[in-house]
């Protein structure tokens, strides 16, 4: 039986999951994939904190360049995250050409076309099942099972912290901050929260799959990006009185010629799948021609799924190795010379329904103010809805708008944020129907 050798840069959660999972499944592996899986070096700055994994033959490292340069080594794997050393790494690695496997959406989001394109030029191959979603197998399905398919549009939570901190509010009237320390401490969120709650995190993620769906080239800068910071219980009680449930959606839709893609809080009915996708989980739905509505859901990160997504790479790597190919599947599945830079719509330009709350002095004539503005900005009304107990003389006033485009509502929202009796700035929740195929 042949062996594969494989080397790990990075030995904390992530890295030490794929360790355990080499040394425990070892067995199972080499019956499905008829070759050795040997993990013969792991680097590491900390090589004394005992992980209580039992490395065997394998050594444990402080110099990256022992992997990286080791003429032995076929596959590495990085689990250091971020985009200094991380990057640094994996490029020096494809030009030494070994395939690589990482869970990195940031340098994949950030750098990721010519990271392909080095890897192409090496005849290597790059490989992130685990940096969107986990364990739930999207890249594969974007990249391999869905090929008949145009993907129509995409709809998926891709953030546990921030869909644990909605979970928690709208279910146990938890406070934003409190929620956030929580998912702090069960070991999802990022070393810098705001990546996760500002909605980058997300973003990053929703720039690789567009990328896969859509045979596009990868751009995070188009994106239009809002976090949760915002979100208040109030939105949240009045988001379900009208049935509907406040995630924060990555929504990525094709046009003819450009693509649409944003991330931010979105209302979903309560009936749609998405709504009920709780706490630290994770779901994407696909809509795409030929399937219609597919659905994964999974843990979207954590030690052993995301371990799990990145053996799923290795596998498909040291298949190709035992079979004497490489680079079988396209790294954003599609040939390059077929990825095009598709645009991405600015938001100014989107039509969407929205909810509306503004914080008004109950004084006669606002709401007739209020409705002008929206009025004189082509922005049609569908509800106004005024209640709960004044406080300090204001009351919320929430008016849900029939779709109107992004760039009017703006320009009226700032138009009304003069008005004497309207306090502070306007929440805006934009409102998803969800095609459900
Ligand atoms: N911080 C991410 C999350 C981890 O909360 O989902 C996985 O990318």
């Amino acid at each position: 039986m042949k062996t594969i050798n494989i080397g790990i840069l990075g030995y904390g959660v992530v890295g030490a999951g794929v360790a355990k999972l080499l040394k425990t499944k070892q067995k199972l592996l080499e019956s499905r994939i008829n070759a050795v899986l040997n993990l013969k070096t792991i680097a590491d700055i900390d090589t004394t904190t005992d992980r209580g994994i039992d490395l065997g033959t394998t050594d444990l490292v402080p110099d990256a360049d022992k992997i990286i340069s080791d003429p032995d080594i076929d596959i590495i794997v990085e689990t250091i995250g971020g985009e200094t050393f991380a990057k640094q790494f994996i490029f020096k690695a494809l030009e030494n050409k070994k395939h690589v496997v990482t869970a990195n959406k940031a340098l994949l989001a950030g750098f990721g076309n010519d990271l392909v394109k080095t890897a192409r030029k090496n005849r290597v191959d790059l490989a992130f099942e685990a940096s969107c979603g986990g364990c739930m197998p999207i890249i594969k399905t974007l990249r391999e099972t869905l090929v008949a398919n145009d993907i129509k549009s995409m709809s998926a939570i891709l953030n546990g912290t921030c869909n644990y901190i909605l979970t928690k509010i709208s279910k146990e009237g938890l406070g934003f901050e409190e929620a956030l320390k929580q998912a702090q401490e069960l070991g999802f969120a990022e070393a810098e929260p705001s990546l996760d709650i500002d909605g980058f995190d997300t973003a990053h993620k929703l720039a690789i799959l567009n990328s896969l769906a859509h045979g596009m080239e990868i751009n995070l800068k188009d994106i239009h990006v809002e976090g949760i910071r915002n979100i208040t219980p109030v939105d949240i009680e009045f988001a379900k009185s009208f049935g509907y449930t406040i995630k924060l959606l990555a929504i990525g839709k094709k046009h003819k010629n450009h693509v649409e893609a944003r991330v931010h809080p979105t209302m979903i009915p309560e009936t749609n799948p998405l709504s009920h996708v709780d706490k630290s989980m994770n779901a994407i739905a696909i809509n795409a021609d030929a399937t219609g509505q597919t659905m994964l859901y999974g843990h979207g990160a954590g030690m052993m799924p995301t371990a799990s997504a990145v053996l799923s790479d290795i596998a498909d790597i040291a298949r190709n190795i035992i079979s004497g190919t490489n680079r079988r599947v396209p790294i954003l599945g599609y040939p390059e010379e077929n990825i095009k830079a598709i645009p991405i719509l600015p938001m100014a330009q989107l039509y969407i329904r929205y909810y509306l709350r503004f914080e008004a002095q109950d004084n006669p004539g606002v709401l007739s103010k209020i409705s002008g503005i929206l009025g004189e900005n082509n922005i049609s009304i569908e509800s106004v809805h005024q209640k709960g107990k004044k406080h300090n003389g204001k009351v919320p006033v929430v008016m849900i708008v029939h779709k109107a485009k992004e760039e009017w509502v703006q320009k009226a929202l700032k138009e009304i944020s003069k008005i004497d009796s309207v306090v502070g700035n306007p929440v805006i929740i934009r409102i998803e129907e969800i095609d459900q195929g």
